[in-house]
């Protein structure tokens, strides 16, 4: 006789969108690894919530972040660039499938806006590769870093800088008449 079947266990997260009620627990993730990570103000993290995707525990906490923002390409709005931002999974949460989750959350959540390619400057090569993102060179991607790192007090410039520029390619657009 084949044993009963066993309740399947409730799930260790949940993905969502972000809400008010998440900016400061999105916060404290970010300052907490402001080495590895831009740094947002409180402010500019509410100002974003919408851009924000959160990983939570079954009790609420925000154990995961992800955000995202585009990057015009001048006069070709075919190739707009998605950049992806704050990605962060707490340090006891991690190496359970958070932070693969949460990329392929937010990278889902892009698909309908078919942009040219997903980008993401990063210290973590490898778990990006795992993800499908490609080394590109930084070069490839001067609206980023003119927008982005021109006022990053950390390195001299973006090409001293060690993290590492990385891209997906986006979702085609569908075909205009
Ligand atoms: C990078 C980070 C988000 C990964 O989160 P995580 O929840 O541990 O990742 P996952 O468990 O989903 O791992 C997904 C895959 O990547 C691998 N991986 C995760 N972290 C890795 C690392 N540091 N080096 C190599 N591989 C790694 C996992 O083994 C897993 O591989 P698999 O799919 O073959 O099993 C997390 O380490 C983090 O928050 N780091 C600090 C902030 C940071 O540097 N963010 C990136 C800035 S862009």
């Amino acid at each position: 006789m084949n044993a009963p079947a066993q309740p399947a266990p409730p799930p260790a997260f949940t993905i969502r969108p972000a809400v008010f009620a998440d900016a400061r627990g999105i916060y404290g993730l970010i300052i907490d690894h402001c080495d590895r990570l831009v740094v947002r103000s409180l402010s500019n993290v509410i100002e974003h919530i919408d851009r924000f995707l959160v990983a939570v525990t079954p009790d609420g906490e925000v154990v995961g972040a992800i955000a995202y923002e585009f990057l015009a390409e001048f006069g070709d709005p075919l190739r707009t660039t998605a950049e992806l931002q704050s990605v962060c999974v707490k340090p006891a949460w991690r190496k359970q499938g958070i932070g693969r989750a949460i990329v392929e959350a937010q990278i889902r959540r892009l698909e309908p806006y078919c942009v040219w390619q997903i980008i993401v400057l990063t210290y973590e090569v490898e778990f990006f590769e795992r993800l499908g993102f490609e080394r590109i060179d930084k070069r490839q991607i001067m609206h980023k870093l003119y927008r982005g790192c021109a006022n990053c007090s950390k390195h001299e410039s973006p090409f001293t800088c060690p993290e590492v520029a990385m891209a997906r390619t986006g979702t085609p657009a569908p075909a205009q008449h």
